[in-house]
């Protein structure tokens, strides 16, 4: 496996043991994930399908700047640029944040956790989490939706995207990166209301070669 030459500290001390565990891990495999992932898009339809609807809800809400959160090496946030949105991207890893920066140089992406953003209330248009919140231990996860919801003005847009547990409950899994969990998507859109999030409409997508779980995402709107 191909690896950074350098595996800076994250820039924080951070609050919870699993996110140094996440931030190591995705600086150790940064280089290799942004090869593997840089082009996914192109051959996921529906994942384009369910990007360009955040997109157009975000754009016609015009309520102001969106964040990618959990970039990782920026191609999606790069994707969203595409797609007519003013965006930026913010990781925990330093070593994707550095790889996004030096593919994407047009774009802005900041090195912190959505756990605590430097955002002032209601100051967002739109926030896309796109396999993110993967591995967050459930328990921890509500706190991640009331500070989306915090920096969100109302009536922003918000995309979630994860592995679904079509059978329930929430269960971990192996990840190749670090442990991750599958969520029903209706116990996440349950958590996201109780955040203070309408939800618009969701997309399942069933496993395609090479991916083990079904795909959730779920689109919704700050009240
Ligand atoms: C599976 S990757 C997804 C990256 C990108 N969104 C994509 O679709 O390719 C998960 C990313 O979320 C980041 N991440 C995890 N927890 C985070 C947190 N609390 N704050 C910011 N980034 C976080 C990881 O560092 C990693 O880059």
């Amino acid at each position: 496996m191909t690896e950074p030459s350098t595996s800076p500290q994250p820039s924080s001390s951070l609050p919870a043991s699993y996110l140094r565990t996440t931030s190591d891990a995705y600086d150790a495999v940064a280089v290799l994930y942004s090869d593997l992932f840089r082009d996914s898009l192109d051959s996921l339809p529906l994942d384009r399908a369910v990007l360009a609807a955040f997109a157009e809800l975000a754009r016609a809400t015009d309520a102001g700047p969106v964040a990618e959160l959990g970039c990782g090496p920026g191609h999606l946030t790069a994707h969203l640029r595409g797609l007519g949105l003013d965006v930026h991207g913010v990781d925990l890893s330093p070593v994707m944040i550095g790889l996004a920066r030096e593919a994407y140089p047009d774009l802005r992406f900041e090195a912190g956790s959505m756990t605590a953003l430097d955002l002032a209330d209601g100051t967002l248009g739109g926030i896309v989490s796109w396999y993110s919140v993967i591995h967050v231990p459930p328990r921890e996860l509500p706190p991640y939706f009331s500070e989306f919801r915090r920096v969100l003005r109302p009536g922003a847009a918000f995309l979630l995207g994860f592995f679904e547990a079509e059978d329930g409950p929430v269960a971990a899994f192996d990840h190749k990166v670090t442990t991750a969990y599958r969520w029903p998507i209706d116990d996440l859109a349950a958590l996201a209301r109780q955040a203070g999030f309408v939800e618009v409409g969701r997309m399942l997508r069933e496993p395609l070669d090479g991916e083990r779980y079904r795909r959730g995402h779920l689109l919704m709107r700050a009240r």
